[in-house]
């Protein structure tokens, strides 16, 4: 049954190859119709579980068997970013439309307040956990907890590092996110035929976040080239991503270092033309940056999750790009998951190489991130009900 729909869903997803989906098994609906993704009306949807889900003895890799209930804990790290509300209310709403309680923490980036939430999860008697990480190192001790008390970990978005309690990953394919981006520049100074040089500063994301280096390789890597042939150069010097990092992800963090760098290499009139950011929050402190620091010609800025600020500064042309995760497509995919873990189905994964977290390979589910621009922001965004255009004026 997995394989009959895997192939009608490959088939669809490649008549709708331009839009957004998830690693191949959503892509259609999810830009054009949202609600046909509620897994109520999948063949593989966990509803029918939900009435019965069963612990299984085939539940993966955790120590004692699994907890009988239908209660499924999901940690967030913050309220502060537009995109997590949206993950966690698209949780709750798909898990409750199948059946399961829904325990739904936000940890306001606190990494003590993300590991109490967890504990009071697994005594609350939640089946599966479900966490996004705010520190991708600092769940360790609480896991174990998860992990003797027979619970399944699936590590959403961001990969939990160097724990053995987790028992799958599900995020977008992050290495991608940073191609995206790159490419994005490439195509639009044509970098292939034009040799500049064209001068850029690098904004990279949290160090803490697994997936940071991995948007930060994608974009670099694909750069590479062009950097060394001389048309792209980068004039502050900073590149290592040590040194471009932005810890939590903040954009006040992002700002400041951007404006040192534009009173100390641009304030003569160097113009700027490119600003690889990681994600949206960063980008908006480099925009800020750029509006108080900056009269030059406005530079190509990326950013990644088309946050409603980030969208509008799109249409403003503030912002050239953003990489579009649906995030509806990411927690279906997770729902279905939490499905098929409690009832002891095969769990879908589409990557088993890419993601090891110190304590080996953790079967993974990728879905695939798409640029939204000015162009193309309504048939990714409004069509596909990600927002209405009221969100955006
Ligand atoms: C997510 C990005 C997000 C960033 C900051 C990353 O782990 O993948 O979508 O922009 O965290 O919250």
């Amino acid at each position: 049954m997995k394989r009959k729909v895997l192939s009608m869903v490959l088939a669809a997803s490649m008549l709708a190859a331009a839009l957004v989906g998830c690693g191949g098994s959503d892509a259609a609906p999810a830009a054009t119709e949202p609600a046909a993704e509620a897994p109520a009306a999948e063949e593989e949807a966990p509803a029918a579980d939900a009435e019965a889900p069963a612990a299984d003895a085939e539940a993966p890799a955790a120590d004692a068997a699994a907890p009988t209930g239908n209660k499924v804990g999901v940690s967030m790290p913050t309220k502060d970013l537009q995109r997590w509300n949206q993950d966690g209310a698209n949780m709750q709403a798909e898990l409750e439309a199948a059946g399961y309680e829904v325990d739904l923490q936000y940890a306001s980036n606190q990494e003590e307040t993300q590991v109490s939430q967890i504990e009071n999860m697994i005594n609350g008697g939640c089946s599966v956990l479900v966490i996004a990480a705010i520190e991708a190192n600092s769940l360790s001790t609480v896991l174990e907890k998860a992990k003797s008390a027979g619970i399944p970990v699936i590590a959403y978005d961001r990969l939990i590092m160097n724990t053995d309690a987790i028992n799958y990953y599900a995020t977008f394919d992050n290495y991608k996110v940073g191609v995206t981006q790159a490419q994005y520049i490439i195509d639009t100074l044509d970098l292939d035929n034009v040799d500049g040089p064209f001068n850029m500063e690098v904004t990279a994301g949290d160090p803490g976040d697994n997936n940071a280096p991995f948007f930060y390789n994608g974009a670099m890597d694909t750069l590479q080239p062009y950097i060394d042939a001389g048309k792209i150069v980068i004039p502050s010097g900073q590149v290592d991503f040590a040194t471009v990092g932005t810890p939590k992800w903040a954009t006040e963090t992002a700002q400041s270092r951007m404006e040192n760098i534009l009173s100390s290499n641009y304030a003569d009139g160097t113009k700027l033309d490119i600003c690889l950011c990681s994600n949206d929050s960063t980008s908006l402190g480099v925009q800020n940056a750029l509006a108080a620091n900056y009269t030059g010609d406005y530079p190509i800025v990326t950013g990644q999750d088309c946050d409603i600020a980030n969208v509008k500064n799109m249409l403003d042309g503030k912002q050239s790009m953003s990489v579009f995760k649906d995030t509806r497509t990411l927690a279906s995919q997770v729902v279905k998951m939490v499905g098929q873990i409690l009832s002891g189905e095969e769990v879908e994964v589409n990557d088993t190489t890419t993601y090891d977290n110190g304590t080996g390979v953790i079967p993974s589910f990728l879905c695939e991130p798409v640029f939204a621009d000015a162009n193309n922001y309504k048939e990714l965004l409004i069509d596909s009900g990600y927002y209405t255009e009221a969100d955006l004026q």
